[in-house]
């Protein structure tokens, strides 16, 4: 897992060690566990509420003010009222925009593209510092390999290494300014750890993460974010291996101390140092607060146990001296390095321009979307052919749900719906039919079914906007059946009766089971929650102005039960092939067991998904030819350099994200069919080819092994290059003892 000296931050401290120390060295017993101390305030008189402890340093820190006046409030009582000035972390969940709402993360990870991650972070950085937000509570970097856990929506994904890369992105664009620091945000990694294996997609659920499993697969995006240089860390509210994330020393003192040596700050979940309670882990409060202040939780988030019982512990001499200084001085340390003991925090940077915020969630739309089907070439439409178009569907015109989950501060007002970038776009030119059919994505009424199917006869092609609303995702909105809800499958079968192309776009805040009803789309873009601008980019794609670019950056499944399904498997002894895989329907009668096919698939399923990991249409084609290694057997600690020729042979211009990947043939553990290890977004003219060049060294082969060390072992290893998680066009290289 890398060089943990090369991480630490503390290196060039420009004096923060030793300011750090002096406040310590002045703080009362009081005042250093209100460093620890995050509290809330609703109502109209927060000022005055939270004036007395502030001024008593009992408050390090607030989460959910979001009136600038209030802050800054707040901000001057902490700052010229309190006996050391420590100014306050304003916490806010800022997940994918303040008020101008970038794709959800789950939809800007299908852009493949991190400078387009890391510039809607910045953007959001810069929309909520100017109100006096200086902490997210982002990135989420929790795997997700499960489409029922309504939290994917947050998530980058199925992968370790796209979620790290992404990751780190996000990390640098929220903490990272050209101008200074007023317009950052402390960035938050969470929820350290294994969140996304709560059990049977259901939030908050139990997890069980064998040791090789966690360090291999969930826990590469959480060093990937220290290594970005990430303030902050949250606590998972799950547990793992029987330890509730939030008191877990394992994960909190030996992985994230001791071995990855980060010193910034680890804040609990909602009140979840309370609720190891809750999870029958401590006997009471005074317990959970000794389990969270040993394992190494720095900040209370809302609960209010650190200020209630961290004193008589300390008194005690159960938690020393010493340890209160060391989570308070982590808490200092992320103050100092943010530049807030050294600037006016009352002093907010100025609100980007408008246009500038548009345009980012514009781009960033539009490379969120991914064409995943597109038959005889149903897309794109042509305006200048088209007479007219039925806009059906309950999402075609909805500003709040096409912002998705996560967006507290999110204009609805701002939001450019399909239905009026389609009206602008075609004014004059192609006439539009526009019928909900359905009042939500849930309605079981098939009252507007007949009028949507008028619509349809009456049109050249129908555009279907479905899906799920944005209350369908994220956080405590998990799915067993994630299939589109309600009768939406009755409205496309009604539909196609009119003979006219169906295109659908789907709005949804997690990859939905489609299996069933895929054949009733022409074609098909998936939209996720595209933001405040979706409508633009989703109209563009739809008349070619822009070209479809993304890539899933999670497996789709065909039908529910087949979750979690991921292109990085393991390979099993009794791999399932096409000629092994039988369907039910076709089970003869003389059947017997063994006749099975004996391998490991599903009878109603097969196994593989419906679209894998990777995958995204273009309007354009592309050809990968010549692949070439500068070697085919290397040393440990030397690089393999693979290279492959990407020729745009299709018509038009277009982006393709080029994917590199591996498979350790044998090793001490067994190891994932397919892992990811490099990916490059490229953009060809017609015609034209480029020269895609990946060094691989064997540190990115390494893995945590059966000796429970950390590094790659000698052996025959497969690398494939090519569009998606499928291709089969390989070679193989040698790591020679
Ligand atoms: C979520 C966190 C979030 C926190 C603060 C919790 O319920 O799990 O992801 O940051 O609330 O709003």
């Amino acid at each position: 897992m890398g060089n943990a000296q090369e991480v630490s931050a503390a290196g060039n401290d420009n004096g923060i060690e030793s300011r750090i120390r002096d406040l310590l060295e002045r703080m009362t017993l009081e005042q250093k566990i209100g460093q620890l101390n995050q509290v809330q305030a609703w109502g109209d008189n927060i000022v005055e509420s939270l004036a007395p402890a502030i001024r008593a340093g009992r408050v390090g820190s607030v989460i959910n003010i979001v009136d600038p006046n209030v802050i800054n409030a707040l901000q001057h009582i902490a700052v010229h009222e309190s006996e050391h000035g420590i100014p306050l972390l304003i916490a806010r969940d800022v997940i994918h925009g303040y008020h101008t709402v970038a794709p959800l993360p789950i939809g800007q990870a299908a852009s493949w593209n991190p400078e387009v991650v890391r510039a809607c972070a910045r953007l959001s950085a810069q929309e909520a510092s100017a109100f006096g937000v200086n902490w997210t509570f982002a990135p989420m970097i929790d795997i997700s390999r499960d489409p029922r856990w309504g939290r994917i929506a947050e998530s980058l994904g199925e992968d370790p290494y796209l979620t790290g890369v992404l990751g780190a992105a996000m990390v640098e664009g929220f903490q990272v300014s050209e101008t200074g620091g007023a317009d950052t945000l402390v960035a938050c990694a969470k929820h350290f750890a294994g969140y996304g294996a709560s059990e049977a997609g259901r939030d908050y659920n139990t997890t069980n993460i064998p040791e090789n499993e966690l360090r291999n697969v969930y826990l590469p995006p959480f060093f990937a974010a220290v290594e970005a240089g990430v303030g902050t860390f949250m606590t998972s509210f799950s547990d793992i291996d029987g330890i509730p994330a939030t008191a877990s020393d394992f994960l909190l003192d030996q992985v994230l101390r001791k071995e990855w040596s980060f010193d910034g700050a680890v804040v609990s979940d909602w009140d979840s140092i309370h609720q190891l309670v809750v999870h029958g882990f401590s006997e009471n409060d005074v317990e959970a607060t000794y389990e969270a202040a040993t394992a190494g939780v720095e900040i209370d988030m809302i609960g209010g146990v650190y200020e209630r019982h961290l004193p008589e512990l300390v008194h005690q001499g159960r938690v020393s001296m010493q340890r209160v200084d060391e989570l308070v001085g982590n808490v200092l340390r992320v103050k100092f390095r943010a530049g807030l003991m050294d600037r006016d925090v009352t002093e907010l940077p100025s609100v980007p321009p408008r246009m500038t915020a548009l345009n980012m969630a514009r781009e960033a739309a539009e490379q969120s979307l991914v064409l995943l089907r597109n038959e005889h070439g149903t897309l794109p439409l042509n305006a200048e052919t088209l007479s007219s178009i039925a806009v059906i569907g309950p999402l075609a015109d909805e500003p709040a749900e096409q912002l998705g989950t996560w967006v507290f501060d999110g204009d609805a007002e701002r939001s450019v719906t399909p239905l009026a970038a389609l009206n602008s776009m075609l004014e004059g030119t192609v006439e539009i039919r526009h019928v909900r059919g359905l009042e939500t994505t849930r309605s079981k009424d098939k009252g507007g079914f007949d009028e949507a199917l008028c619509a349809a006869e009456q049109s050249d092609a129908v555009v279907l906007f479905i899906g799920e609303e944005a209350i369908l995702s994220g956080e405590a909105h998990c799915r067993a059946d994630i299939t589109l809800p309600g009768v939406q499958e009755d409205l496309i079968r009604h539909l196609r009766s009119a003979g006219k192309p169906v295109i659908g776009v789907v709005l949804a805040g997690r990859p939905l089971a489609l299996g069933g009803i895929i054949d009733g789309f022409d074609a098909l873009i998936y939209a996720w929650h595209p933001g405040t601008m979706g409508g633009p980019a989703i109209a563009d794609t739809l008349f070619g102005r822009v070209v479809p670019s993304g890539k899933l950056p999670v497996s789709f499944p065909t039908m529910s039960g087949q979750v979690p399904i991921y292109y990085g498997y393991k390979q099993t002894g009794r791999p399932a092939t096409p000629d092994t895989v039988i369907h039910i329907d076709e089970i003869p009668a003389a059947a017997t067991q063994t006749s099975l096919g004996m391998t490991t698939f599903h009878l109603d399923a097969g196994y593989e998904p419906l679209f894998p990991f990777g995958f995204g249409l273009s309007y354009t084609d592309f050809a990968y030819t010549d692949l070439a290694l500068d070697r085919h057997h290397i040393r440990m600690g030397e690089s393999v350099v693979a290279e492959i020729t990407l020729t745009n042979s299709g018509a038009v211009a277009g982006a393709e994200v080029v994917q590199l990947y591996i498979r350790d043939r044998f090793a001490s553990l067994t190891r994932p069919i397919r892992e990811l290890k490099r990916f490059e977004r490229v953009t060809l003219e017609p015609g034209e080819s480029r020269r895609v060049r990946f060094e691989l060294h064997t540190d990115d082969l390494a893995f945590f092994r059966r000796n429970k060390t950390y590094g790659a072992e000698p052996g025959a290893f497969d690398l494939w290059i090519g569009g998606d998680s499928t291709t089969d066009l390989g070679t193989e290289f040698h790591i020679d003892a």
